[in-house]
C-alpha cells in the first residue's frame, strides 16, 4: 500500500500542512519502525507499523490548527476519531484503529465524558503492541515546525504526557520499559 497516495488526497502536495503531516509522520515512523525491529514483529507487522505510522494523523485537517495549516473547524483533539473515519471509508480499518487509539496514551472513556460530547464514546486506548508502539513513538516528536525532526528526551516526553495525569505518566513508563530496549 502506498501512504503517499492516500497522504495527498487530502493534503495537497506543497502545502504547509502537506509538510508538517509528511515530515512528522516519517519521523515516527523511523522511530517505530527502528524499536519494532528489536523485537519479534513479522514482516506483516513491521509493514503495517510503517504504513500505519505514516496515517496516523491523517485526521488533522478536519481541524483548526491554523499554524500548521490545518483549516477545519474542528478542535485538533478530534483529528484521531475523525482520521479513523476517514480511513474505514479507505479500507484500512486497522490503520483506522491507530488514529483514534494514539492520542496522548489513548482516551478512556471517562476522559471521553470530559469533552461533553464532542468525541464519539467508545474506548480509545491502544491494545495491539504496535498501536501502543506508535502511540509511544509520537509523543517523542512535537508539530513544532522548527522542531518537527527533533526527537525529545524520554524525560521530556514524560514530562509533556505527566500534565495528563499520573496514570497517563504511568501507562507512559511501562511503554518504555517494554519497548525501549
Ligand atoms: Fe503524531
Amino acid at each position: 500500500m502506498d501512504t503517499n497516495l492516500i497522504i495527498s488526497k487530502y493534503y495537497p502536495p506543497g502545502s504547509l500542512s502537506f509538510h508538517v503531516l509528511k515530515t512528522h509522520s516519517q519521523a515516527v515512523a523511523r522511530k517505530a519502525v527502528k524499536l519494532a525491529g528489536r523485537m519479534n514483529f513479522s514482516d506483516q507487522e513491521m509493514e503495517f507499523i510503517h504504513e500505519a505510522s505514516m496515517l496516523h494523523d491523517i485526521g488533522i485537517f478536519y481541524t483548526s490548527a491554523t499554524d500548521i495549516g490545518c483549516m477545519g473547524d474542528l478542535p485538533y483533539i478530534c483529528h484521531g476519531y475523525k482520521g479513523h473515519d476517514l480511513l474505514l471509508t479507505e479500507g484500512l480499518p486497522l490503520h483506522a484503529l491507530v488514529c483514534e487509539r494514539h492520542t496522548g496514551t489513548g482516551l478512556t472513556l471517562t476522559d471521553i465524558d470530559k469533552f461533553n460530547g464532542l468525541l464519539p464514546r467508545r474506548p480509545m486506548e491502544p491494545i495491539s503492541e504496535s498501536e501502543q508502539l506508535i502511540a509511544y513513538c509520537d509523543k517523542f516528536f512535537s508539530k513544532d515546525l522548527k522542531n518537527l525532526e527533533v526527537e525529545r528526551s524520554f524525560e521530556s516526553a514524560l514530562r509533556g504526557i505527566t500534565k495528563y495525569g499520573e496514570d497517563k505518566a504511568n501507562i507512559f513508563k511501562e511503554w518504555h520499559q517494554k519497548f525501549n530496549l
